[in-house]
């Protein structure tokens, strides 16, 4: 059996003080949660104090992205060694967003979520197709694409993949159940295929999850958790939500 993997994807919202005001309404309500793991990714300004917040709790700290190299001259930049000194357990790689405004790759991918694993923080792998890639029949081909490039030479220790349609991300639409664990079966078919561990990796959906939707996604066998973008913004939204897992 897969523990199902709840995790919030805060985006660019939240200063360091509507974090903490967040977090310590947020805890109380999921004090008692067991059979979920938790996870919230806030802004890099707010990783230090939501690693205070979030000490002994049941609840883990991601950050929303990481760069490919170990420290140097990259204006901006984040580096991996940083976020584990900042208290992240865990990163999410090639969320569209990323894709789509800065241009990643499947190769940047690839070389993030490496480095991000050789530190030893857990990765949350995006993939996902378009509408137009799903109208013209290619969310498969795409999917293969996506695996493939930011898999390469890799294994599945440390990663969990979160099937995101970019057509369902903010918009309301979300995948049907029926959509997302076709989607989900291709992918663990693909793993079982490619690479060792398929069975015990979890396959999260991302995209408009509500705690109104969130059961009848996880009712499907393939859907292991959601990625949460919107819904994950309130403390009382967000408990449901992970309470609608179970
Ligand atoms: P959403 O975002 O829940 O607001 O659709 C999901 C995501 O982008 O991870």
């Amino acid at each position: 059996m897969r523990k199902p993997f709840i995790a919030a994807n805060w985006k660019m919202n939240k200063t360091i003080e509507e974090t903490g005001a967040f977090i310590s309404s947020f805890l109380p309500l999921v004090k008692d949660v067991r059979d979920v793991d938790i996870l919230i990714a806030p802004p890099f300004t707010s990783l230090s104090t939501a690693s205070q917040l979030l000490k002994n709790s049941n609840v883990q700290l991601g950050a929303q992205n990481v760069y490919f190299e170990e420290k140097g001259a990259f204006t901006g930049e984040i580096s991996v060694s940083m976020l584990k000194s900042a208290g992240c357990a865990c990163a999410i790689i090639g969320h569209s967003e990323r894709r789509q405004y800065f241009k990643e790759t499947d190769e940047i991918v690839n070389r993030k979520i490496r480095i991000t694993r050789d530190n030893g923080l857990d990765v949350i792998l995006c993939v996902g197709e378009s509408l137009e890639q799903r109208e013209q029949n290619k969310t498969f081909d795409v999917l293969d694409r996506q695996l493939s490039g930011s898999l390469l030479d890799l294994t599945l220790d440390g990663i969990t993949i979160a099937y995101e349609p970019i057509w369902a991300i903010g918009t309301g639409k979300t995948a049907t159940p029926e959509q997302a664990n076709e989607a989900h079966a291709f992918i663990r078919d693909w793993l079982r295929k490619h690479k060792d561990g398929a069975d015990s990796t979890r396959i999260q959906y991302g995209g408009s999850v509500t705690p109104d939707n969130v059961e009848t996604l996880m009712s499907q066998p393939e859907v292991d958790g959601a990625l949460v973008g919107g819904a994950s913004l309130k403390p009382d939204s967000f408990a449901a939500l992970v309470k609608g897992a179970l």
